[in-house]
């Protein structure tokens, strides 16, 4: 029988969560390894109940070798590795740099060095359109020149990005794919998963179903004077389950692959720009929810614009998006008023 286990660090999180599901559907078996650092049991609850059977989960950090050795005797060998678990909050990474070296690159070294040993074929890592920076030309390719990172959060990507690189053009038998994903937004259609920020939400759509649902006051817009068509800034929000479905697309891609040491880059978005307020007109014509807002100042570091080419995905991965920004925003506030409330 072939070997279809895939072990899943960050799997109760946002996305893993969404691409266990997604894993199972094409007929892997994720086992799941998470510190619940920045996720529930509820969700892990849920999981299982989308599976239909209880999907395996450990407790434990990943970028502890002995934890990642237990698993591996428990549940190894494995077909591949999908590497979500990492801090990422911004400003918290402005704040605590150490953390998040530690945690970010610790685990990211526990794992291939594992998947080294193991002889692990595929890794797939959590990247993000961040090392991009503030691009001088759009849309961002991958081969576009990546910037300064301007927060430890951005730069434990990168140093992660460099590390790959160098571990395959060192010859270790690994085949490698980082995606960087951009704004991943909207929750499972079930209901049962979605994003579960810990303490105040940090990213945009968690703060608008919030402020729609009345349970944190006024949104604000971050600045309406930006060089963009209604002056606030553009992002590529992506479908979660989308995204998740790239991950079934990458393990795919590496698993056709000869040479035994492999690295290649992807963009996961969908290729087109939507500004905040573009976000917050959408939202409320899907739901029929007013969003009480106001506009403040710019937020310090943000980007003006931003959005993918997703040439290099479709192309060579087979992947696009299906989804739309209305349904991702129809699902975050159905995600919002039931599992949420
Ligand atoms: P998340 O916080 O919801 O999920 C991350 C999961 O990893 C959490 O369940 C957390 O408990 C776990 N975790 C963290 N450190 C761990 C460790 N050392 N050992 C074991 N488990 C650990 O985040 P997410 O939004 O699902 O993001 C997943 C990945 O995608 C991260 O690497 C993140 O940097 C990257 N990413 C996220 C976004 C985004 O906007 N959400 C965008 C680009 C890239
Ligand atoms: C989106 C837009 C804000 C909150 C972050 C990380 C990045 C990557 C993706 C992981 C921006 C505006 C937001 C609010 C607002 N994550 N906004 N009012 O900034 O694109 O990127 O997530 O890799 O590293 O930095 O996402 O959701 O914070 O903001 O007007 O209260 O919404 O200015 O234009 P961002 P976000």
């Amino acid at each position: 029988m072939t070997n279809k286990r895939i072990l899943v660090t960050g799997g109760a999180g946002y996305i893993g969560s969404h691409t266990v599901i997604e894993l199972i559907a094409a007929g892997y078996e994720p086992v799941i390894l998470d510190n619940l650092s920045n996720s529930d049991r509820k969700i892990l609850k849920n999981i299982n109940k989308l599976a239909g059977y209880q999907v395996p989960f450990v407790f434990g950090d990943c970028a502890d070798p002995v934890i990642v050795g237990k698993v591996y005797k428990k549940y190894g060998p494995f077909k591949g590795i999908v590497h979500f678990a990492a801090l990422k909050a911004v400003q918290e990474s402005i704040h605590q740099p150490l953390r998040y070296y530690r945690n970010n690159l610790d685990g990211l070294m526990s794992l291939l060095e594992a998947a080294g040993q193991h002889g692990t074929g595929a890794f797939v890592f959590s990247s993000s359109c961040t090392v991009y920076g503030q691009p001088d030309k759009l849309p961002v390719r991958e081969t576009t020149p990546l910037k300064d990172a301007e927060c430890p959060y951005g730069d434990t990507k990168e140093m992660a990005e460099r590390i790959l690189h160098a571990v395959v053009r060192g010859g270790a038998a690994l085949r490698i794919v980082a995606l960087r994903y951009f704004n991943p937004i909207g929750a499972h259609a079930s209901g049962l998963i979605g994003e579960l920020p810990i303490g105040a939400p940090k990213n945009l759509v968690p703060l608008v179903t919030q402020a729609a649902a009345g349970n944190r006051g006024q949104l604000t817009v971050y600045g309406d004077d930006y060089n963009t068509p209604d002056g606030t800034c553009i992002r590529d929000y992506i479908h979660v389950v989308d995204l998740a479905k790239a991950h079934v697309r990458a393990l795919a891609y590496l698993q056709k692959q000869k040479e035994p040491s492999f690295y290649d880059i992807f963009n996961v978005g969908t290729g087109r720009g939507v500004s905040v307020m573009e976000l917050l007109r959408t939202f409320e014509k899907e739901t029929g929810v007013k969003v009480p807002y106001k506009v403040g100042p710019r937020r310090a570091g943000d980007i003006e614009k931003i959005y993918a080419s997703v040439d290099k995905a479709t192309k060579v991965l087979g992947w696009k998006a299906e989804l739309t920004v209305k349904d991702a925003l129809k699902s975050a506030w159905a995600w919002e008023t039931g599992y949420c409330a």
